[in-house]
């Protein structure tokens, strides 16, 4: 039997950690023999880079984000994500829909039928089921207070167009991933990103265990 592909995403508000534990939990599925392809959203191929630059620096409206980060995603899964869900891979992604709905969404405001019309379009017709919408098996959701976020980011580097974006702004983005995550309960795992990360890695670890898709004494971060 050919081994099952698993799609992982990481989600949260700026400034939450996420990206760090990726690399923690790509090395665990390889200890165990795994394939692991580690990408990203906005990007994840050359087209989809330069839309990603586009949406971080240059001034547009919600649809247009929206139609930017949706074409990506499409290009993202024909050519990256799916064919290694296809050879059995596991896909770490940093980011992916929910992002959309939390800011496109939540943050800008803009429709969330729409965007759910979008993600229909962008997300059916691949490979392994074409009828299907395609979206992460778990989506692990760093959950963290924005003004906690705005500490950890403040002095880092210099913002993008989002990290710009005033605190209402990022509140607005934690209620949009809450209303995702709701939505969808079984695919959501929710951590306390507030507390000190190897406790965030613990909370992890324990999601992966209890879905028995890392053995109960996986790789430490
Ligand atoms: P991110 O990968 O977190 O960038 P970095 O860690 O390098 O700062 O994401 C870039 C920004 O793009 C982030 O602020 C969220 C935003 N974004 C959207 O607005 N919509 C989307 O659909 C996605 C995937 C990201």
């Amino acid at each position: 039997m050919p081994p099952t592909g698993l799609f992982i995403s990481f989600e949260g508000i700026d400034g939450a950690g996420k990206s760090s534990h990726m690399d923690a939990l790509a090395a665990a599925f390889r200890a165990q023999g795994r394939n692991v392809v580690c990408t990203r959203e906005p990007g994840g191929t050359p087209l989809a880079e330069k839309l990603r630059a586009m949406l971080l620096h240059d001034s547009m409206d919600a649809l247009t984000e929206a139609l930017l980060v949706f074409a990506g995603r499409r290009d993202h899964l024909r050519t990256v994500i799916e064919p290694a869900l296809v050879r059995g891979d596991v896909v770490l992604c940093d980011r992916f829909t929910d992002a959309t709905f939390a800011y496109q969404g939540g943050g800008r405001g803009f429709d969330w039928q729409s965007l759910s019309l979008l993600e229909r379009l962008a997300q059916t017709g691949l490979a392994l089921q074409p009828d299907l919408m395609r979206e992460p098996d778990l989506t692990l959701w760093f959950d963290l207070a924005p003004a906690v976020a705005a500490a950890r980011l403040a002095g880092a580097r210099s913002p993008d167009r989002f990290e710009a974006l005033d605190q209402a702004f990022f509140e607005r983005v934690a209620q949009g991933y809450a209303r995702r995550a709701a939505e969808a309960p079984q695919r959501f795992a929710q951590l306390d990103a507030a507390q000190e990360r190897e406790h965030v890695w613990l909370q992890l670890q324990a999601v992966l265990v209890q879905r028995g898709w890392l053995p109960a004494m996986g790789a430490a971060a």
